[in-house]
């Protein structure tokens, strides 16, 4: 049989599986699975194929097992390295109309749901019940558990509740020759054996398919303060936040941004600046605790001296102040000439601001056509760094510039959005080769034919 002839038969046997409503093959209907949300990663899709439950997407996998057909599963679509889009006639598994939430349970303090469903949703309805679910990030009402799982996001919450991992009790998956794999427990304890939850979080949707999973939620902070901080230096945002920490604020969320950041969002959003003279960095910080935490962030704030450029406080949620940060990804989008070039680093807390202050240097020495834009999670060490207008012959140039920097300065090249296919070919700048020859091993064990997401992480 010709690959063509094994595509047809393997298109026939998913329309049987879930209804050839589910099939999709029209260009129009699959072009908006086959590219990315940055538009930097697109590829061509066999067909995208829709199924409605965990015993359809076992059915789809044990078929594409038959007809070896390369399977790329994907949640909303909202990840940054190209890990849910396909590159060369493999089949997109969407698995968006898994999008229900089964139960809440208050006293355990847990969410069950499909693996379609939002994060906004699943935020609603913890929320109802007086929790909160432990992931917060700005793609909330795309991005789905699914996704989120399998790419062990952070987002902003992070340095509160920690990463996904962190949040993940319990999974339901479907291994490549169609096993459905369940571990769902709702113990608090519970010490049998691999934690095979843990490793299928983070896995990037190779090792199996997530249908369903088991979350813990969180009991959420009394009411919030948010302060915008002007400062000089990115050192200046550790100093107030260990001062915050140390007079017994509980640190909510802590986003560092730049001056030429928070002004782009001020044009793309048609918003006033924050401060009538820009500060070089701005600290953006969400602190709860008991007591009048307005008056004691304010005490922080004082203490601090000239540290502090200038400065605006508001009651949490503070959306407005949030806002300067939270547009910051669709704000370098919108203004960059060429697709963005998202590289997602980490770097030891103590070296930070020099990582920073080396990499802005560099880049203008180097490369000065390009503009870049420095955001993200300071208080995890977690820098996004933004590449905008990068001719595409030069892509590769500035992220193996950005990467050495960022190895020399024993960092990670992927904080919290993987590695997917944007930097797959870099991966042993951050894992050793036996730790590679590990991953490797265990891909196989559990996808012998190579057939889950085949063009990510390695
Ligand atoms: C964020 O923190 O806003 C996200 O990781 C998205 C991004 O890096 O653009
Ligand atoms: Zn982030």
């Amino acid at each position: 049989m010709t690959t063509a002839q094994r595509h047809t038969a393997a298109l026939a046997a998913l329309a049987d599986i879930v209804g050839p409503a589910h099939v999709l093959t029209d260009p129009d209907l699959v072009a908006g699975y086959e590219t990315d949300w940055t538009g930097r990663w697109h590829g061509h899709a066999a067909a995208v194929v829709r199924p409605g439950s965990t015993s359809e997407v076992a059915a789809v996998l044990a078929a594409c097992t038959r007809h070896r057909l390369p399977v790329v599963p994907q949640g909303g679509n909202t990840g940054l390295v190209g890990g849910s889009v396909p590159m060369d006639g493999e089949l997109v598994l969407s698995l968006r109309r898994l999008s229900e939430v089964t139960e809440v349970d208050p006293v355990a303090r847990t969410l069950a749901a499909g693996a379609g469903v939002t994060v906004a949703q699943a935020q609603r309805a913890a929320r109802d019940h007086g929790l909160d679910f432990g992931i917060d990030l700005a793609s909330r009402d795309t991005a789905t558990l699914g996704g989120i799982v399998s790419t062990n996001a952070g987002g902003v919450r992070m340095i509160r509740y920690g990463n996904t991992r962190a949040q993940v009790l319990g999974v339901e998956a479907v291994l490549a020759d169609g096993r459905v794999l369940t571990r769902w427990k709702q113990l608090t304890k519970d010490n049998v054996g691999y934690d095979l939850p843990g490793l299928l979080t983070g896995a990037e949707g190779t090792l199996a398919v997530l249908t369903k999973v088991l979350m813990k939620l969180v009991i959420p902070g009394d009411a919030t303060q948010v302060a915008l901080v002007g400062i000089d230096r990115v050192d200046d945002a550790l100093t107030l936040l260990g001062a915050a920490s140390r007079t017994g604020l509980v640190l909510e969320a802590a986003e560092l941004m730049t001056a030429a950041g928070v002004d782009l969002v001020a044009r793309h959003t048609a918003t006033g600046r924050p401060f009538t003279h820009a500060a070089p960095f701005y600290l953006l910080v969400e602190v709860s605790g008991p007591g009048d935490i307005e008056s004691r962030l304010l005490g922080v704030l004082d203490d601090a001296g000239s540290l502090v450029l200038d400065a605006t406080i508001a009651s949490g949620p503070a959306d407005k102040l949030w806002r300067y940060r939270e547009a910051h990804t669709e704000a370098v989008a919108a203004s960059s000439r060429t697709p963005v070039v998202k590289l997602d680093l980490s770097t030891p807390h103590r070296s930070i601001g020099r990582f920073i202050d080396d990499l802005t240097a560099g880049l203008s020495d180097r490369f000065p056509q390009l503009r870049v834009i420095c955001f993200g999670h300071v208080a995890d060490g977690n820098v996004h760094v933004n590449l905008l207008d990068v001719p595409a012959a030069s892509q590769e140039r500035v992220t193996e510039f950005v990467f050495d920097l960022v190895t020399r300065y024993d960092g990670s090249i992927s904080a919290e959005h993987g590695i997917g296919r944007a930097k797959a070919r870099w991966i042993e700048l951050s894992r050793s080769p036996v730790d590679i020859d590990v991953m490797r091993d265990i891909r196989t064990a559990l996808d012998p034919a190579g057939l889950l997401n085949p063009h990510v992480l390695f």
